[in-house]
């Protein structure tokens, strides 16, 4: 251990001293900074976990001031949207803050994803981790389609009645569950006050112990690396594995110059193009919501469009709804569908690369198309890359078998 470490670990006397003997800040400190040990050779890829934390600080420290002037009812919200953009200090600093943090959060956490996907995160002795993750997804995209309802816009609204009148193809329950949704016989003020409820108390309340969670279980196995190889089997005389490196000041300091460059272009979307074309704030939302005109084309906003794409992909309304379903729950699986005895896609064959290469080009395709009015082009195009989109889970438990791979390395590989 480096003189630094020992000495950031160290217990300080005075009143660090009194604090730990009533309670284990020093011991946590270490436990999860000061000396938990994370591999030498972590890439770009491993910056979005602590980006994803960064955004979740943004979005509700901006949160709190948007919520300090919103008012959340029919009557109000869009005038007090346009109050804050015009009237209140900086408000329109908050409020694009917030807008342009829930486009990046779903950046961040599908770049996060992906890094699993890369080097096989999910795989054992990580399963859990990658559960608790799928969870906090599924409650983000929660927290993002309430959010969305909010500013009581044109596509606010009927985007909102879009996604809520799908529960009702399901047989014999459905009305009655999208009557529990919306709190009324139509999207109202009652449900907009329900959202709000949702959306500033108890998603992110559920989203901040989820992603303690998710790092405790994290810190219980140890993160993998781009090697795929499990460090601590490799450790030193002092118990530190060989490969690994203290997450304070090593990484800290790495992750700072992340979190700096992800500022320099999150403000450049802030301050230049709010809007991103009408992908970050759609430009149906300018209008205040019309309970008798729908907009001309409805689409959410782009992070959900994958999805939606295979929701309109398939002709019957329960059919598309349970597609749709399907395939946001299929990676929660993925420890089990992958079989490669293999992690990281550096030591796996072409059959894996190929594979994840089609998922990656089938996932942004889909994204694009469910942008687009569903032409029959666009949803033949659909089809088939909702077929690819599949294929990639269910022949995941064949293809990971057979695919030849490489021989791991004992140690990681750096590359400096
Ligand atoms: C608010 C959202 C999230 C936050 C703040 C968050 C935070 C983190 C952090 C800080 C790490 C450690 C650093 C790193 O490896 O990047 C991590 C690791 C991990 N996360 Fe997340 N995460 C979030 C969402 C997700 C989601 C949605 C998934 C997947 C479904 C996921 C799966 C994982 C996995 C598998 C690891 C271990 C990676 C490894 O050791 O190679 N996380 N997360």
């Amino acid at each position: 251990m480096s003189r630094i470490e020992a000495e950031v670990g160290k217990p300080q006397g005075g009143i660090m001293q009194w604090i730990d003997e009533r309670f284990p800040w020093t011991e946590t400190m270490k436990y999860h900074i000061t000396e938990y040990y994370a591999a030498k050779n972590f890439n770009f890829w491993y910056v979005f976990g602590v980006l994803a934390m960064l955004v979740l600080v943004i979005q509700l420290v901006t949160g709190i001031f948007l919520t300090m002037n919103y008012k959340p009812s029919a009557l109000d919200a869009f005038a007090s949207v346009e109050y804050i953009m015009r009237d209140v200090e900086w408000g329109w600093l908050i409020r694009y803050m917030h807008s342009t943090g829930a486009s990046f959060f779903f950046i961040v956490v599908y770049l996060h994803m992906f890094r699993a996907m890369l080097y096989g995160s999910y795989k054992k002795p990580r399963e859990l981790v990658w559960l608790i993750g799928m969870i906090i997804f599924f409650v983000l995209m929660a927290e993002a389609f309430a959010g969305y309802l909010l500013p009581w816009g044109q596509m606010s609204y009927w985007g909102a009645q879009v996604i809520i009148s799908l529960f009702g193809a399901i047989p014999g329950i459905g009305e009655a569950i999208v009557e529990l949704i919306r709190g009324d016989y139509s999207i109202s003020d009652i449900t907009l006050n329900r959202f709000f409820a949702l959306h500033v108390v108890v998603l992110p309340l559920a989203l901040i112990s989820l992603v303690l969670v998710h790092i405790v279980a994290l810190h219980q196995v140890g993160s993998l690396n781009p090697d795929g190889i499990e460090i601590k089997e490799q450790k030193g005389p002092d118990g530190i594995p060989l490969d690994g490196i203290a997450f304070h000041p090593y990484y800290t300091t790495k992750d700072l110059v992340a979190i700096i460059i992800f500022m320099m272009a999150f403000s450049g979307v802030m301050f230049f193009a709010p809007d991103m074309g009408g992908y970050f704030l759609e430009h149906a939302n300018y209008e205040p919501a019309n309970l008798t005109a729908t907009p001309e084309h409805i689409s959410p906003v782009w992070y959900f469009t994958p999805f939606y794409a295979i929701l309109r992909a398939v002709p019957d309304k329960l059919w598309g709804a349970t597609m749709m379903a399907v395939a946001v729950i299929l990676p929660v699986f993925l420890p089990w569908l992958d079989r490669s005895r293999v992690k990281s896609i550096r030591y796996r064959g072409w059959i894996y690369k190929f594979a994840l290469t089609c998922f990656a080009i089938s996932f942004v395709v889909l994204g694009w198309l469910g942008t687009k009015p569903p032409d029959t082009l666009y949803t033949i195009a659909a089809r088939i890359f909702s077929a690819v989109y599949f294929a990639f889970f269910l022949l995941m438990p064949y293809y990971t078998t057979i695919d030849k791979t490489k021989p791991v390395p004992d140690r990681v590989v750096y590359h400096g």
